[in-house]
């Protein structure tokens, strides 16, 4: 287990929600300035999700972001796996209003056990603050101008890209050596900041052994990074990347 960071204020009589660092297709981040009894503060990335198949704009308000808690406690979910109730399970594959929040809350706390665990595995995450049914805060990468770009979006020079390509084939062996396959890896689901990749968005991992799919998951996973580093002239093979990746198993 690593130590809490030194730099998260835990004990906290305010927090100040600065504004929306990015808007996704699913989900929405804020930054969020924390004060703490000691007079120190600390600022963190909250991440609420937007309710995938819900498009309008009176139902997003609604559920979204300016969503109250209310319903996580008629839920009771919790981090578990199962819905608890067979009214929830008939609700999400009604698809309901009702069943899409519970996704939702499954998503977020899968999230969170996901990235907790590969923190602790030495990945390079964001440190998952917490999770606490309604929204998910995590460590910030960035600083006062601006966020860590996607790696997509970095501006890598060539001659960065062999460390940043080593960055990640050694986090993907940390992530198999955990039992995950991320499932949704693409240079839009790495940051680049300081010289060095942070992976993110983990709601889809999954468990390899568990699901059927998820060698393919990382199989796929392994060939978009690679596509997207030989696109840049760097010579990789995905399928040797990908054998290598797998014995970490
Ligand atoms: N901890 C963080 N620090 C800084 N920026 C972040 C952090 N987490 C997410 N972001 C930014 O917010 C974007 C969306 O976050 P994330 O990928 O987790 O959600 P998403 O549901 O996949 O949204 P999208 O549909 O845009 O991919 C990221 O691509 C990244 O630019
Ligand atoms: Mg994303």
């Amino acid at each position: 287990m690593r130590p809490t960071p030194t730099w998260l204020v835990t004990e906290f009589h305010d927090e100040d929600d600065l504004g929306v660092v990015k808007t996704g297709k699913e989900a929405q981040i804020n930054l969020i300035e924390r004060h703490g009894h000691d007079g120190r503060t600390c600022v963190f990335a909250r991440k609420r999700y937007l309710p995938r198949e819900v498009k309008q704009k009176g139902e997003l308000e609604a559920l979204g972001v300016q969503r109250s808690s209310a319903f996580v406690h008629d839920v009771q979910y919790r981090e578990g796996r199962q819905f608890r109730k067979s009214r929830d399970r008939r609700a999400v594959e009604r698809m309901s209003t009702y069943g899409k929040r519970l996704l939702q809350d499954r998503w977020m706390g899968h999230e969170h056990e996901v990235m907790t665990r590969l923190w602790h595995a030495g990945l390079s995450v964001p440190y998952p603050i917490a999770y606490d049914g309604n929204v998910f805060d995590l460590e910030y990468v960035g600083d006062d101008e601006r966020a860590a770009p996607q790696l997509h979006a970095a501006r890598l020079r060539a001659e960065q890209l062999p460390a940043a390509f080593d960055q990640l084939v050694d986090g993907l062996h940390v992530i198999v050596a955990e039992g995950y396959a991320h499932g949704d890896l693409s240079a839009y689901n790495v940051l680049w900041w300081d010289d060095r990749v942070w992976f993110i968005d983990f709601p889809q991992a999954v468990d390899i052994a568990a699901n059927p799919s998820g060698i393919d998951f990382l199989h796929r996973d392994v060939l978009n990074v690679c596509g997207w580093f030989s696109h840049r002239g760097l010579d990789v093979d995905g399928e040797e990347v990908f054998a290598d990746v797998l014995r970490s198993l």
